[in-house]
């Protein structure tokens, strides 16, 4: 339905990041809508980390989840089938069309999708038909990202992200613009607010910081900049030591706010 570039792309440093996302790290807010016995439908499921935990929580409930690309959907499946988890499935699927009928599910889900879709209130009205529930959605918002020490490397990564999913045909403030999207795809009932991710211990500092440094040199950061001509090897180098900097330095903190919804269908 639209030709939106997906602007992280599948290198395996981005999916070895999207994999350590659980349920309590990504999508807490979901946790009260949750029951035993549910029909969950996870769009843009990646390589399936929220997707199984969701699965572990609905008991003798089913979770599926889709995603456009056929490599990540292989990789969700690996991770169900190392993680005994016997009540999800995974499908490549498109966001656009889901393969179900009027109200199969009681939640529809998506963690960090429709910022990367050109149509994000076409997606949602698909999601609302295939919803009897409730249709639940978190993006992060890039451009409100704060960071410290806020060096030229840093700044220049935060620029140059939210210029590429723009080039891209996504929308890098994609959380600060669920509830307009849900309002114009029809829904009326529709709770909102923000969660927040903050990384400063050496752990979570090493872990962010390094996957970043890797990230600017080799998955379709780099790809993408070049492409647009946003960022030359060079100023990938510089926000890679920016990373890596960053990650050294004990005074390090960061935090990025994700808007939310939950809208009944
Ligand atoms: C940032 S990742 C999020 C993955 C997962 N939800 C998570 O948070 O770990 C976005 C995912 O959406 C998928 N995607 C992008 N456009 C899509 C579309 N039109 N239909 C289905 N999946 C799509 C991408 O392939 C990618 O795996």
């Amino acid at each position: 339905m639209s030709d939106v570039v997906y602007s992280h792309g599948h290198h395996e440093s981005v999916t070895r990041a999207h994999a350590a996302r659980t349920v309590e790290n990504s999508a807490a807010y979901l946790v009260p809508y949750l029951e035993r016995g549910q029909r969950i439908l996870d769009v843009g499921c990646g390589p399936g980390s929220i997707t199984i935990d969701l699965a572990r929580r609905v008991g003798d409930g089913e979770v599926v989840g889709i995603d456009a690309s056929a490599q990540v959907v292989e990789q969700a499946r690996a991770l169900a089938e190392a993680s005994g988890v016997t009540n999800v499935r995974f499908e490549v699927g498109d966001a656009y069309a889901v393969d179900a009928a009027d109200g199969s599910f009681d939640v529809v889900h998506a963690h960090q999708v429709l910022q990367h879709l050109g149509e994000p209130v076409a997606a949602l009205a698909e999601w609302r038909r295939a919803s009897r529930g409730i249709v639940a959605a978190r993006d992060v918002v890039y451009s409100a990202t704060a960071i410290h020490p806020f060096s030229e490397g840093l700044r220049e990564w935060r620029r140059i992200i939210v210029a590429l999913q723009d080039a891209n045909g996504g929308e890098a403030d994609a959380g600060s613009h669920l509830k307009a999207w849900a309002r114009a795809a029809g829904f009326t009932d529709i709770a909102t607010d923000v969660e927040t991710w903050c990384f400063e211990s050496d752990q979570a500092r090493t872990w962010w910081g390094h996957q970043w440094a890797e990230r600017a040199i080799a998955s379709s950061f780099a790809t993408g900049t070049d492409e647009h001509g946003l960022a030359t090897p060079a100023d990938r180098e510089a926000i890679a030591e920016a990373w890596t900097a960053w990650a050294a330095d004990p005074d390090g903190w960061m935090s990025m706010i994700h808007g939310w919804i939950v809208a009944r269908a």
